[in-house]
Formats: C-alpha cells, structure tokens, sequence
C-alpha cells in the first residue's frame, strides 16, 4: 500500500497559474499530494476560479474584514490549520504572515519568489533584477520565516535575461521555470519529507 497523498493547502492573491501547476500534477496518484483546498486575500481572482473548476474547496480571508493585521492574521491560521495540511504553498500570495501563522505553519510553508535569493526581495523581484542589469535571475523556493523572501532555501532555478526584455517578458519567463521548480519541489517534499538544519534544506530522509 503506497501512503497518503500529502495534503496541500495552496495560498493566492492573483492568477494561479502556479496552483494550476500544482493542480494538474496532483492529478497523477503517483506524484504523491493532493491540493486539499485553496485560500486567498481577495476575491474574484482567477486563482480562486482554477480552485473551483477543479472542486477543491475555497476560501477567503480578507484584511479588511478584520479589526487588525493580528486578528486577519489569526483567521488565516484558524482557516488553513483546519484543512490539517502536510504542506502550505504560498503561490503568489501578496501578503506576509505574522505572528499566529508562523509558530503553528511557519515549519510547513513555503513561498515561491520570483528572483533568485537574496538578490531582490519584495514585490518587484522581475524589475528589480531588470533595472539592476544582471544576465541571470530566476526564481526561489523558501521555507517562510518572519522577514521578506529571507527564509530557507528549498531550490533555485536560474533563468537569462535577454537583452530586450521588458518587466513583462522577464517574469513571464521566470513563471516558466518557477511552475517547473514547484512541481518538482514540491512533488518530492510530499514524497520523500525534508529538514531544516538553520539556513541548510535538504528533501529526502
Ligand atoms: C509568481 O511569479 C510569484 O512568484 C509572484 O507572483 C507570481 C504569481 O503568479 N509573487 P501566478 O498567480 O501563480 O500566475
């Protein structure tokens, strides 16, 4: 008897073409993880509508619903532990956990960045790398921890910048690879675990 697909919980603000990554490998039983409901910041996203086409079961936790950042950030811990996920996959979620999310999922939630860390952290990691003029960036899988793109490393993968990239056909780019590295990343954490040994990941026993 192979064991159960490990539970993913995917987190979105925007168009989701990560978690339609992630949704259409789990639909091999061999990839070993099935996407048990996604979340999101906002509604009427596409990433939501992905969810939904593929009867996962959603929901959403809005900042302006509550009366402070701690309390939206308690109700995001609340929502996701209920769905007892093996794995949190943060797939272009716009929005830093806090202080109630990290103690209780900080251990199992990985965030994909689109440059490769710790060159150009925040919300801008395509033009940033473009205005900087680097050849090579990319995109990078981390373990979440309370700074910005800062956490653990699980993978990178490069990708060149062509010399008339626009921001636009940069992070297109980037996407490319990034889909790639999260099911491949993900597919092995689900199936074989990993550690953390301070900034050192390693997938596998
Ligand atoms: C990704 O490049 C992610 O790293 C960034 O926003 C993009 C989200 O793309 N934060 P999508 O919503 O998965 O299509």
């Amino acid at each position: 008897m192979s064991a159960a697909p490990a539970r993913l919980v995917v987190l979105v603000s925007g168009a989701g073409t990560n978690l339609q990554a992630l949704l259409d490998a789990c639909a091999d039983p061999a990839y070993g993880a099935q996407v048990v409901a996604v979340g999101a910041d906002r509604d009427d996203i596409e990433g939501l509508a992905r969810a939904e086409r593929a009867g996962v079961p959603t929901f959403v936790v809005r900042v302006k619903d509550y009366t402070s950042r701690e309390h939206w950030d308690g109700a995001l811990t609340d929502k996701v532990s209920a769905f007892e996920p093996d794995l949190v996959v943060l797939a272009g979620f716009m929005k830093l956990v806090g202080a109630s999310y990290l103690p209780a999922l900080g251990r199992i939630t990985v965030n994909t960045h689109p440059a490769l860390s710790p060159s150009f952290p925040g919300m801008h990691g395509p033009r940033d790398a473009l205005e900087y003029g680097v050849k090579v960036t990319g995109c990078t899988l981390f373990v979440v921890d309370d700074g910005v793109d800062t956490g653990a490393i699980v993978a990178q993968t490069t990708v060149p910048v062509e010399d008339d990239d626009t921001v636009e056909s940069l992070h297109e780019r980037i996407k490319v690879g990034e889909r790639a590295m999260l099911v491949e990343t993900v597919g092995r954490m689900a199936r074989e675990g990993w550690t953390v040994d301070g900034r050192r990941v390693r997938l596998g026993g």
